[in-house]
């Protein structure tokens, strides 16, 4: 029986595996956290995150072949496949804080597998990490092994939170990069193996390291950017009169360029976007690349541009104040069907509304139920003129006028009281 262990119980660790040992009943699956609390949820009712149909698939395999326990050691020495999903955030502090990736987690856990290991092992980067990371990773194993036999793999997740289960179960592709070796192409066959149980064979793409490891972070970049220009563009139709909604269709049904990540928003969140971004930057700089930095330096900016706008355009249709003015957020996470507040645009448009002196009441459901609130009772409730400012273009905007709210749509026709109060920059 192949064992696999997943270092780190997080976001990508749980469900990752939890879909592994779904599909694989003959691989006995060991998730390792060193984090107690964490553990113990995944081993309750209450598990420690939220994503749709993921309770389902841990209660099938829980206690069968798939098992959550803060033994790490014990776990990582008995493994043959060892998958490393620690998280990897922007440095705080020291040569490249504010971008570079924080790697001292993965380091600690590289020096534990060595420290662990009697028997040869694959480790597999499933974290986003900085490419080029497994020649380091590589370096700390083996200069550590007494003679074991490590193969490092790139296998990045491209899990989206809020569909994770559907996106694990039926991926577009499975990235597997390892060493053009031998060895390196055995390691590789083995991790294809483990997918192949439930992903077709063309859809489990083999690369040399770097490309693995480097495409992940170039398909955030990608992603992110499209939010970007779409959420630009969000500002021009909102000065010129066109409806962003609509240019949004016209230009995704362009076959080149395709109709997702087209919806203009107060702006992308999530751990990941800017923190790859930032990473993405600073491996440029690093490499000599300033021009390409800058290009993608300006993806971030104008997220950042997004927010304030939106914050901006808040108070300047209150009077140019919402100081001691209660304005209830409606929703918190970074988008729907998440639990997941790490880097939400929410919480940059709380702090500029708090900087203004705003009184915020925050109601996140987890879910989406904002469409079919009853705007007329809250209406009647509140203090006139009422105003809704709506970050995901979300509610049906030309119901709202009817009853009387003054309503902000981004990237939309604006109402003629929002047109006469000009949000300053
Ligand atoms: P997370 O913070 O939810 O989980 C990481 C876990 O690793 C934590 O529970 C932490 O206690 C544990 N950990 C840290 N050091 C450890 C050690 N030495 N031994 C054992 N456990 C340790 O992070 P998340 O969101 O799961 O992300 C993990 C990686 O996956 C990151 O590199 C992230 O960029 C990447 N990723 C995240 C996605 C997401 O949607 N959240 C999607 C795709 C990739």
């Amino acid at each position: 029986m192949v064992k696999i262990c997943c270092i780190g119980a997080g976001y990508v660790g749980g469900p990752t595996m939890a879909v592994i040992a779904l599909k694989c009943p003959s691989i006995e699956v060991a998730v390792v956290d060193i984090s107690i609390t964490r553990i113990n949820a995944w081993n309750s009712d209450q598990l420690p995150i939220y994503e749709p149909g993921l309770e389902d698939v841990v209660k099938q395999c829980r206690g069968k072949n798939l098992f959550f326990s803060t033994d790490v050691e014990k776990h990582v020495s008995e493994a043959d496949i060892i998958f490393v999903s620690v998280n990897t955030p922007t440095k705080t502090r020291g040569l490249g804080a504010g971008k570079a990736a924080d790697l001292t987690y993965w380091e600690s856990a590289a020096r534990m597998i060595a420290d662990v290991s009697k028997s040869n092992k694959i480790v597999v980067e499933k974290s986003t990490v900085p490419v080029k990371t497994a020649e380091a990773i590589e370096k700390i194993l083996t200069h550590n092994s007494k003679g074991i036999n490590f193969q490092i793999l790139s296998n990045p997740e491209f899990l989206a939170e809020g569909t994770a289960i559907q996106d694990l179960l039926k991926p577009d592709r499975v990235l597997i990069g390892g060493r053009e070796t031998p060895d390196g192409q055995k390691a590789i066959q083995a991790l294809k193996d483990v997918y192949a149980h439930w992903v077709p064979e063309d859809r489990i793409l083999a690369t040399n390291l770097w490309s693995a490891e480097l495409s992940k972070l170039a398909a955030n970049a990608f992603l992110a950017q499209r939010i970007s220009s779409v959420n630009a563009m969000s500002a021009l139709c909102e000065a010129t009169g066109a409806d962003v909604t609509q240019v949004s269709h016209a230009v995704g049904k362009d076959s080149r360029i395709g109709p997702k990540f087209l919806n203009a928003s107060v702006g992308f969140g999530g751990s990941c976007f800017q923190k790859d971004i930032l990473n993405l930057v600073y491996i440029c700089e690093c490499n000599g690349l300033p021009e390409v930095a800058n290009y993608w330096k300006q993806v971030i900016k104008v997220n950042d541009y997004q927010k304030n706008r939106f914050v901006n355009r808040v108070v300047s249709s209150m009077f140019n104040t919402v100081s001691g003015k209660k304005i209830a957020v409606l929703g918190f996470a970074f988008k729907k069907d998440t639990g997941d507040t790490r880097e939400t645009p929410a919480i940059d448009v709380c702090k500029g509304l708090l900087g203004d002196k705003a009184r915020l009441s925050i109601y996140d459901p987890q879910v989406n139920e904002f469409k079919t609130l009853d705007y007329q009772r809250i209406y009647d409730n509140m203090r006139k003129p009422a105003f809704v400012f709506d970050g995901r273009n979300i509610v049906n905007a030309e119901k709202l006028r009817e009853i009387g709210f003054i309503v902000y749509s981004i990237g939309k026709p604006l109402d003629p009281w929002l047109e006469d109060m000009p949000a300053v920059a």
